[in-house]
């Protein structure tokens, strides 16, 4: 029997033990023309609060690789989170940063058994981009976002990440028609795999939507929420969206499972989302047990 005076520390020991076995590990997917050196301080943040959580930021895909195709990243990425996946029995969480999210989403809608918990999206384009950025401008350096529909829904732009979600209100038979990225994810082009990849990304037991209107990258900053612009750039919520009234990929059902969290804040910039404390306390980390 130990001496009275040492309980309180092995009971401590012990209620430590089971916390540290208990988090999730955590797999963030960063953003485009980022890496995992941006995402040092959220993970820092998620050790600070729940200690010995294991957090892996994917090397994939860096800076000026962050442009290559997305099917193509997505297939470096599965592998990625596929083997941590195996090592943890309990499951993860996927948190995944602008661009990332979109990457994030065709994980879960093609990996059949993942065993991801929760998706945290942090600022990502879920509905789509339209809208000029500092990115855009360095990247199509004389193009309007009017016309950039013409580099993106054709041949070259299956080669840039962005047009893989470039959502023209204005040309949507040349978005369904080309875009074989987030019209498929949406299931807005509708295709053969729509009821597995609704199925996979199902398993997930809770989805949680960060972003808001300062963000300044993000265009309209809505689709951080699955919002869009309509024909007339005027927005629709994500409950008015087809795709949402179809509940083509599961997100009706989601929501009606009480299972869609959303968190929206201003004041926030766009590459800042993911090194601010106070978002990573009210949004994120309740989430990451
Ligand atoms: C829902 O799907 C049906 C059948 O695919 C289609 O005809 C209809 O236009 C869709 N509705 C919306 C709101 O997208
Ligand atoms: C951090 O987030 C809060 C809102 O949650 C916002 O008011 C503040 O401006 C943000 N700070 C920075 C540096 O982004």
């Amino acid at each position: 029997v130990p001496p009275a005076s040492l309980l309180p520390l092995l009971l401590l020991t012990l209620l430590t033990g089971v916390c540290v076995d208990g988090y999730k590990p955590v797999v963030i997917v960063h953003g485009i023309l980022d890496g995992p050196k941006e995402f040092k301080a959220l993970s820092y943040y998620i050790n600070k609060v729940h200690p010995g959580t294991e957090v892996t930021v994917i090397g994939l895909y860096d800076y000026l690789a962050s442009l290559m195709p997305l099917w193509r990243q997505v297939q470096g990425f599965r592998r990625a989170v596929w083997s941590i996946m195996q090592k943890a029995p309990d499951g993860i969480h996927l948190l995944c940063f602008s661009q990332g999210g979109l990457i994030c989403r065709a994980l879960l809608s093609t990996i059949p058994d993942h065993n991801v918990h929760t998706f945290v999206s942090l600022s990502s384009p879920l509905a789509g981009q339209y809208g000029d950025t500092k990115y855009l401008r360095w990247i199509f350096p004389d193009c309007m976002k009017k016309k950039v529909f013409r580099i993106c829904y054709n041949r070259v732009g299956h080669k840039v990440s962005i047009c893989d979600y470039w959502n023209d209100p204005h040309q949507r038979s040349r978005y369904l028609k080309n875009n074989n990225f987030l019209a498929m994810l949406d299931g807005d082009r509708p295709h053969n795999n729509m009821k597995a990849w609704r199925e996979n990304f199902l398993r997930i037991k809770k989805l949680v939507l960060i972003g808001g209107p300062d963000d300044g990258v993000i265009t309209p900053w809505q689709s951080s929420h699955f919002g869009f612009y309509d024909s007339n750039e005027n927005i629709v919520e994500m409950r008015n969206q087809a795709f949402y009234m179809n509940d083509t990929f599961g997100l009706k059902t989601l929501d009606a499972r009480g299972d869609v969290s959303v968190c929206v804040h201003s004041g926030v910039k766009h590459i800042r989302w993911h090194s601010n404390f106070t978002v990573f306390t009210l949004c994120m980390e309740k989430w990451l047990t």
